[in-house]
C-alpha cells in the first residue's frame, strides 16, 4: 500500500483496489483473529460518526488488535488547527502537539476532519487534513476529510461487486435534499470510485450544486483510464433512464459555498429532490438504491425506497467493516 497510507482511492491503481477487495473477501471467508495481535489503532474524530467509529473498532478487535478513540473537546482537550493564532479561546492544545503525541501511542492512526465549509479552495486543497497528515510518521487512514471518504468508497465498490453490478453499467450519483449544507467528501469520493470502476457515471444535480471542476476533472481522468464515462445533468428522467444504480447524497451548494443563507434559499425550492419509488420508473427493473448513511428519512429518501427491495444501504454499511479490515491488515500485518 502506498507509503502505508490510505487517504484517497486515486492514490492506487484499479488493480491495487481489486487486490485489496480480494483481501477483504479472504478475511470475510477465512477470519484471521490473531493477524494484528499487539497492534494499536488510534482513532481521532473531530466530527461525529456511527459507522466509521464502530466499524474501525470492531475491525481492529476482529483482527486481534486494540484501539483508542479521541473526540477532541469531549473528555479530552479541544484541539486548535489554525496556524499562528493566539490560543486564548476554548482550545487548550494545538494539533501540532496533539496529533504527533497520539501517533506516538499507536501503530496506525485514523483521522476524521470534515470540511470547514467556508472557503471552497481551502477545502479542495485538504488544508486541515494535510496539515495533520504531515505530523504523522505512522500508517495513516483518512476516515473522512474535506473532500474524500475513501473507506466509504472502498466499501461501496465491494457492495457493487457483491451484487454483481457490471463495471460498465449506468451509475447515477444524485443530489438529494437536506435541511442544511453538507460536505462534498462523499459525492467526490463516490464519483471517483464509480469512475475508477469504469462505470457510465451520471451526476444528477440541480443548478447551484454542480461538483467542483477539479473534482469532475479528476474523475474524468479516472473514467477515461478505466473505459468509463462521466456526464452531468439536471434532467432526472434522462439520468435515470436505464440506470442500474442510484446513489443518493446530500451536499451543499457550490455556487454559494460557505453562504448558509443563500444555500438555504436555493434548497428551499428543491423539496422534490427526495428519492421516491417513482424515480425508478425508467431505471432497470433490478436497479439498486445506495446511500452511505446517515440519511434523513422522508427528506432525502422516502421510507418506501429505504424499506423497499432496491435498497442496499445496510449491506453498504456492513461492508465498511469488511473493507476496513483489509486496509488495516495491509497497513499493519507482517504477512500479506
Ligand atoms: N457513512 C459514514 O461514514 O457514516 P458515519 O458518519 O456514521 O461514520
Amino acid at each position: 500500500m502506498n507509503a502505508k497510507r490510505f487517504l484517497d482511492l486515486a492514490d492506487f491503481t484499479r488493480e491495487e483496489i481489486v487486490d485489496l477487495l480480494a483481501l477483504a473477501q479472504r478475511l470475510q471467508d477465512h477470519p484471521e483473529p490473531r493477524a494484528l495481535a499487539g497492534k494499536i489503532l488510534g482513532l481521532v474524530f473531530f466530527n461525529p460518526s456511527l459507522r466509521t467509529l464502530a466499524s474501525f473498532q470492531a475491525g481492529m478487535a476482529r483482527l486481534g488488535g486494540t484501539s483508542f478513540v479521541i473526540t477532541p473537546g469531549h473528555g479530552t482537550w479541544q484541539l486548535e488547527h489554525r496556524l499562528g493564532v493566539p490560543m486564548n479561546a476554548t482550545a487548550a492544545e494545538h494539533v501540532r502537539e496533539g496529533i504527533p503525541v497520539l501517533a506516538s501511542f499507536c501503530d496506525a492512526l485514523g483521522i476524521r476532519a470534515f470540511a470547514d465549509g467556508k472557503d471552497l479552495a481551502y477545502d479542495l486543497a485538504e488544508t486541515n487534513f494535510n496539515a495533520m497528515a504531515s505530523l504523522v510518521d505512522k500508517p495513516l487512514i483518512n476516515m473522512e476529510s474535506a473532500m474524500n471518504h475513501p473507506c466509504q468508497s472502498l466499501a461501496d465498490w465491494k457492495t457493487l461487486d457483491d451484487l454483481a453490478v457490471a463495471p460498465r453499467s449506468k451509475f447515477v450519483l444524485s443530489w438529494v435534499n437536506h435541511p442544511r449544507a453538507l460536505p462534498l467528501a462523499v459525492p467526490a469520493a463516490t464519483l471517483h470510485m464509480a469512475a475508477m470502476r469504469g462505470m457510465e457515471v451520471v451526476v444528477l444535480r440541480p443548478d447551484g450544486f454542480a461538483l467542483p471542476g477539479t473534482v469532475m476533472d479528476k474523475a474524468r481522468r479516472a473514467a477515461a483510464a478505466a473505459g468509463g464515462s462521466i456526464t452531468e445533468t439536471d434532467d432526472r428522467a434522462a439520468a435515470l433512464d436505464g440506470a442500474q444504480v442510484l446513489y443518493a447524497k446530500e451536499w451543499g451548494s457550490t455556487t454559494y459555498y460557505g453562504n448558509a443563507e443563500k444555500d438555504a434559499e436555493l434548497r428551499a425550492g428543491l423539496s422534490d429532490w427526495q428519492v421516491r419509488e417513482d424515480w425508478f420508473a425508467r431505471a432497470r427493473p433490478d436497479s439498486r438504491f445506495m446511500h452511505c448513511l446517515p440519511v434523513r428519512r422522508n427528506v432525502a429518501v422516502a421510507d418506501e425506497v429505504l424499506d423497499g427491495p432496491r435498497s442496499v444501504v445496510l449491506k453498504e454499511a456492513h461492508n465498511r467493516l469488511v473493507a476496513q479490515m483489509a486496509v488495516l491488515h495491509r497497513l499493519l500485518s507482517a504477512t500479506p
